[in-house]
């Protein structure tokens, strides 16, 4: 089968490693790709919101799949639009419905779904510009810090931590005034949670489901978990806390009642769900959904998954999960980002990146990198993903700080804590 993977990213070139790996897979296109994809599949200049593009270039090229990596395709309506045009309906889209893309699309949405099912969250209130005063109220009533989130897609920046009530009031009125453009015309505004968190991805066919190999990924820019949220630093799989008894709470209180809630609202959902969860009291609680993998866990995760995954995509698409197995590799498997200096602000591209043919018992994938002149130059904040397996954690890290410091490039950085907590 010939597979079309959307997207640009390390999340990217992990995916396509891991569905080259298949022996279903004939060709393998990535749209747009980077040039880590273009060593494993032909990458093709199209970007993953024009769907008009995609479609003319699955219609010549006998794509079988599609394959969608960020959620940015599925929550302008990818599936559906793949599903209701009659040249298109029988290539399958692995992802949800534009309605199912809203659990990550609209932060209300995805609170109110997870209200309407009993799944465990934070409290909440939602406020618009015509309800500010309210919105304050609802802020006195909590206590300190105070968490306010963009309703819709903000890349990776809508949410803001405040420590006193006084700031949390400012940044609400500049959130709703369109700090985030139309993203923030709504705002979530939640109670704090403290505790560990991680990350559970679901495979699910919209009845059946599989669980994949849960992972932390660690999103501050330094050390301890310290300075700007990024888009992710490195990522550890498995995680000790998400043992079996805190798995099966997992299962019975959220995987279970999302899956069914999806059901119950006539929601089409065939693709990845992703749990942004947190540990509060032993108790697991939702942060946030998003609907397609992470990044950078999906660079540990394709590692432990032993199965293979066209199969998966496959079975998901048809609906016939239930008669699958995941295996999963028992090593650990981790990842660590470089990233360009100066990064989550402002930083430089183009710098070229050399040391990655000196990289021994690690898998690179390239995040953003392009090819320039022959020569692979950096193309984005985060530049390289660096992943390992290893008996342990500390094994699998040790392998892969040691291929991060041979990889080089001016203004390079990475955390070599990454684990630290667990
Ligand atoms: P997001 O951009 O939605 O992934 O959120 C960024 C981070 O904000 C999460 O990974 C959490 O660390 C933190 N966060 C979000 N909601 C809460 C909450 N209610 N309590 C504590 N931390 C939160
Ligand atoms: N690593 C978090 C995310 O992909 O949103």
């Amino acid at each position: 089968m010939n597979i079309l993977l959307l997207g640009s990213g390390g999340r990217e070139n992990a995916l396509a490693w891991k569905i080259r790996q298949s022996e279903k897979t004939d060709k393998l296109f990535i749209a747009p790709g980077n040039a880590g994809t273009a060593l494993i599949g032909e990458n093709v200049n199209i970007s993953a919101t024009d769907f008009e593009k995609l479609k003319e270039f699955a219609l010549a090229n006998g794509i079988g799949m599609v394959v969608v990596g960020p959620e940015d395709p599925l929550v302008k309506g990818i599936y559906d639009y793949f599903k209701n045009d009659p040249q298109l309906k029988d290539i399958p889209v692995i992802g949800p419905s534009k309605n199912g893309a809203q659990l990550e699309g609209s932060k209300d949405f995805a609170k109110a779904f997870m209200v309407r099912h009993d799944i465990p969250t934070a409290a909440y209130g939602s406020f618009t510009a015509e309800t500010l005063e309210d919105g304050f109220r609802f802020l006195e009533s909590l206590e300190a810090p105070y968490v306010l989130k963009a309703d819709g897609l903000a890349a990776g920046k809508g949410v803001l931590i405040l420590p006193t009530l006084e700031e949390a009031k400012k940044e609400l009125e500049g959130m709703l005034n369109g700090m985030f453009g139309d993203a923030s015309k709504t705002v979530v505004i939640e109670e704090f949670l403290s505790g560990i968190e991680c990350s559970v991805f679901v495979l699910s066919d919209g009845d059946s489901y599989k669980v994949l190999p849960v992972a932390k990924d660690y999103k501050r820019i330094g050390e301890g978990d310290t300075g700007l949220n990024t888009g992710g630093m490195g990522a550890v799989s498995p995680v000790p806390f998400a043992d079996e008894v805190f798995m099966k709470k997992v299962n019975e209180r959220i995987i279970v009642p999302t899956i069914e809630g999806l059901k119950k609202e006539n929601i089409e959902y065939k693709g990845f769900i992703f749990l942004g969860l947190i540990r509060v009291k032993g108790e697991p609680v939702v942060i946030e959904y998003n609907v397609r993998m992470g990044d950078p866990e999906t660079e540990a995760v394709m590692l432990r998954i032993d199965s293979d995954l066209v199969e998966l995509l496959q079975a998901t698409a048809d609906g016939t999960l239930d008669k699958c197995e995941l295996k999963e590799d028992p090593r650990a498997a981790v990842t660590v980002m470089l990233v360009s200096g100066g990064y989550p602000g402002d930083y430089e591209k183009g710098k070229v990146i050399s040391g990655l043919d000196q990289v021994q018992n690690s898998i690179v994938f390239h995040a953003g990198t392009t090819e320039k002149e022959g020569q692979i130059v950096t193309n984005g904040g985060r530049v390289i993903a660096v992943s390992s397996y290893g008996a342990n954690k500390d094994e699998a890290l040790a392998q892969s700080f040691e291929n991060a410091r041979k990889i080089n490039f001016d203004g390079k950085y990475f955390r070599s804590d990454i684990g630290f907590d667990l």
